[in-house]
Order: structure tokens, then C-alpha cells, then sequence
């Protein structure tokens, strides 16, 4: 079986300034990935170790470099699958945690599949989690933007056009990739929306929604969270897999669902089970690194 990986760093209008941070990161990421699959290592193990480099790294809104909700506190989501065992595992509204994706996996691990909140951070602890300060996810440039939308909130919430609001930066993390013995899996971490209502949850923990895997492919999106959703686009995603699709028809069948039916934006990575990488987005830009056995090093682009 031939292995293949693909990472994202977020979808949205990345600014010019941004563009070589985010790609040095997603290539960093998708290396490590890939270098879990050339050792023999699960798909499983292999998108973990990618989006715990993705939550380490400042430059992205997952683990340390989250974003704040509206009461300055970082609150994170993250949601991991094992396409050939169909098992799940998902956190949300969780604080101090550095890596909820490892968090996730042990959730998955467990009797359980979905934690939230204070219950998740108490069954990190139990399985030898410890809790991390807030300085250790917290950076500059999300307290800035913070500050910013704090200070314009007034203005921001007066805006009636739903656009404003849908078209914003997602920078979301995520990793999909296919073994040597052709099992999928994807992972999904992320800080939310910038200025979210407290406990407010996107797409990014829910299965089906901002992640999926089965037999046929594994997606991880990125975007405007409530309307990947409703819509459930990364099980869609897989669905038009199972209906025949490669990994690069399936996707933008998945986001053309989404622009049809949405004015949120956003993409997807999607690996199909005969080792093809792709990503469709509708937003501006998607960071995002591939490899695969025919390559001697991951391509990153942000396009
Ligand atoms: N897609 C990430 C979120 O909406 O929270």
C-alpha cells in the first residue's frame, strides 16, 4: 500500500507576512507525519504526531496560539478518527491543555467519546495530563487581535451582514494520512473563532463535521465552523468517496455543497484509500503540506 499524508494550517484570507511562517509549519508538520508512516507507524500515530507539531507551533490557532474568546480565555476543541476501527474521540471547551489532540486520542482510548469542559481537564489528569499555564498557549498576536475586538466590539456586533462575519481567518490544524497497511485517519485541533460567545463549539470536535474516516478517505476541514456543521461536510466528503469519487473530485464536491448552501468559507484535506492527496477550499487561502512516496519532501503552499 502506497502511504500518503496531507496537513492544513487554516483556510481564510492569510496575509502576505504570513504566508512563509505557515508554510514552514505545515511542511515541519507534515514531515514528522511522514516520517510515523516511512517507520511503519499507524496512520493513527502518524496524524497525532503531525497536529501536535501544528498545536506547538505559535503561528497556528490550535494549542499554544489559540485564539481568545470574548472573556479573554483560550478554549479549545480537537477531534481524532481511526477509519478502520471507526473509533472517535473529541474535546471541547477545554483550558491548559498543550496538546488536545492527545487529549483526544486518549478519549478515544477510553469508554468514552466526547469530553467537554471541566470533565475533560479532569480526565486529563487522570491520565497523567497535566495541566499547562496560560502563558503557555497564550502568544502576542492573538491578545492583540484580542484587544482589537474587544475595543471594536460594539461596532462589530451592530453589523448586520451576516458576511462580516462568515468571512473571517480560520486557522484551524488538521492531518490526514493513509498507512502502509492502507488504514485512514484524521485529526482536527483548533483555539475556535476569534472572539467566540464563552462555549461556543464549531465543527472541529464534531465527527462527520470538521473530521471523518473510514474505509474510503479521511478528511480534516477548516472554516466557518457552524456551517461545516449543519452540512457535515467531511462525512460528506467520504460519502462521495464510497459513491466512486478520487480524493480531489470528492472534496470540491464537498465544498461546492458548501458554497451552494452557505455563505461560510472555508476548505478540507482529504486522503482517498488509494493513497490521493488532496485539498479543496472556497476561502481566499488554505495552508496546507503533502507527501507522498514519490516525493522527496513535502510541498507546502498556502494556495
Ligand atoms: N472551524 C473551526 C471553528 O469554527 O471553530
Amino acid at each position: 500500500m502506497s502511504i500518503a499524508l496531507i496537513v492544513h494550517g487554516g483556510a481564510g484570507d492569510i496575509k502576505a507576512d504570513r504566508f512563509e511562517g505557515a508554510k514552514a509549519g505545515c511542511k515541519e508538520a507534515a514531515l514528522i507525519g511522514w516520517r510515523v508512516l516511512q517507520d511503519g507507524g499507524s496512520a493513527l500515530d502518524a496524524v497525532e504526531a503531525a497536529v501536535r507539531a501544528l498545536e506547538d507551533n505559535p503561528n497556528f490557532n490550535a494549542g499554544r496560539g489559540s485564539c481568545l474568546n470574548k472573556e479573554g480565555k483560550i478554549e479549545m476543541d480537537a477531534g481524532i478518527m481511526d477509519g478502520h476501527t471507526l473509533n472517535v474521540g473529541s474535546i471541547a471547551g477545554v483550558e491548559l491543555i498543550q496538546n488536545p489532540i492527545t487529549l483526544a486520542r486518549r478519549v478515544m482510548e477510553s469508554e468514552h467519546t466526547f469530553l467537554i469542559g471541566a470533565g475533560a481537564q479532569f480526565f486529563a489528569r487522570e491520565q497523567g495530563i497535566s495541566l499547562c499555564r496560560n502563558e503557555d498557549l497564550l502568544t502576542e498576536r492573538q491578545y492583540e487581535a484580542w484587544k482589537h475586538h474587544t475595543h471594536s466590539s460594539l461596532t462589530y456586533e451592530a453589523k448586520t451582514d451576516t458576511k462580516q462575519k462568515k468571512v473571517q481567518k480560520h486557522g484551524t490544524v488538521g492531518a490526514v494520512a493513509i498507512d502502509s497497511t492502507g488504514k485512514l485517519a484524521a485529526a482536527t485541533s483548533t483555539g475556535g473563532m476569534a472572539n467566540k460567545y464563552p462555549g461556543r463549539v464549531g465543527d472541529s470536535p464534531l465527527v462527520g463535521c470538521g473530521f471523518y474516516a473510514d474505509e474510503y478517505a479521511a478528511i480534516s476541514c477548516t472554516g466557518y465552523g457552524e456551517d461545516f456543521t449543519r452540512l457535515m461536510i467531511a462525512q460528506r466528503a467520504a460519502a462521495y468517496v464510497a459513491q466512486g469519487y478520487d480524493a480531489r473530485q470528492a472534496g470540491e464536491a464537498a465544498i461546492d455543497f458548501l458554497s451552494r448552501h452557505a455563505e461560510g468559507d472555508g476548505g478540507l484535506i482529504i486522503v482517498d484509500r488509494h493513497g490521493n492527496v488532496s485539498k479543496a477550499r472556497n476561502s481566499k487561502h488554505i495552508a496546507h503540506a503533502y507527501i507522498n512516496e514519490h516525493m522527496a519532501e513535502p510541498v507546502a503552499d498556502i494556495l
